[in-house]
């Protein structure tokens, strides 16, 4: 959970800030996007080291053996919970927990589906909410100037990061970091502050988009 947990992450804060490109330029965030799939006139990311177009497929091997995996380890650790405590706690005792603790399996699972929906929108139907499957941007904007797609991001981008503050934590914690009260207040603040910065890293274009700044 925690090796696949922290690959995801490091994949969310490099597309936060590919996404962050649409403040550069139209033209800086399409050409990300094509050269990130060998589409551009260099051979595009890795060339000549990989023939154009290949990395992105080792990529998306790569991440989606990430999230199998991790989906795999959450289900194998949710049935040996289930089973030694018999299916109910003994006694529930929640005061120690956080919110963000207690929806990790079903925040899990409402992030899957906002996952498909989102490679259904921009990856495996792209243009599905609008835009031109050619040019990346015109799909982005197309997609956030209609409000209810916003506010789906909204929530859901804030469902992943609070499933990214106790992931962290945890992830932490078993590598063997939570040492001592000092470390783990430093692993909290670590953990809050990546779940903050990609909430605003993440966020901020859908509402420049939705509020007329990028148009
Ligand atoms: C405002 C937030 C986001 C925007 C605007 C955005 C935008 C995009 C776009 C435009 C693509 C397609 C790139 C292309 O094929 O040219 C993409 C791909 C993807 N996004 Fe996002 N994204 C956002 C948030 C997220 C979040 C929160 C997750 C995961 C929880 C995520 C996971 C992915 C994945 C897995 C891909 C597929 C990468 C690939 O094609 O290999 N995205 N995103």
């Amino acid at each position: 959970m925690a090796v696949t947990g922290l690959i995801l992450i490091v994949f969310l804060l490099v597309h936060m800030y590919g996404n962050l490109k649409m403040f550069v330029g139209y033209e800086a965030f399409d050409h990300y996007a094509h050269w990130l799939k060998g589409k551009t006139s260099d051979g595009g990311i890795l060339a000549p080291i990989m023939p154009a177009g290949q990395f992105i497929w080792v990529f998306r091997a790569a991440l989606l053996l990430a999230i199998g995996l991790h989906i795999w380890s959450a289900a194998t650790l949710s049935a040996k919970t289930i089973k030694n405590r018999g299916d109910k706690y003994q006694v529930t005792k929640r005061q120690a927990q956080t919110y963000a603790s207690r929806t990790m399996r079903w925040g899990g699972v409402i992030i899957l589906f906002f996952v498909i929906f989102h490679l259904l929108q921009f990856t495996i139907v792209p243009g599905l909410t609008g835009g031109k499957a050619d040019e990346p941007h015109t799909m982005v904007i197309a997609s956030f100037q209609q409000w209810w797609i916003v506010v789906v991001y909204a929530v859901s981008i804030l469902l992943v990061c609070m499933h990214i503050r106790h992931g962290l934590w945890s992830a932490f914690a078993t590598l063997g970091a939570n040492v001592s009260g000092a470390a783990r207040k430093w692993l909290n603040y670590i953990a809050i502050f990546v779940a903050v910065v990609l909430y605003i890293g993440f966020m901020i274009m859908p509402l420049a988009v939705a509020f007329g700044f990028l148009k």
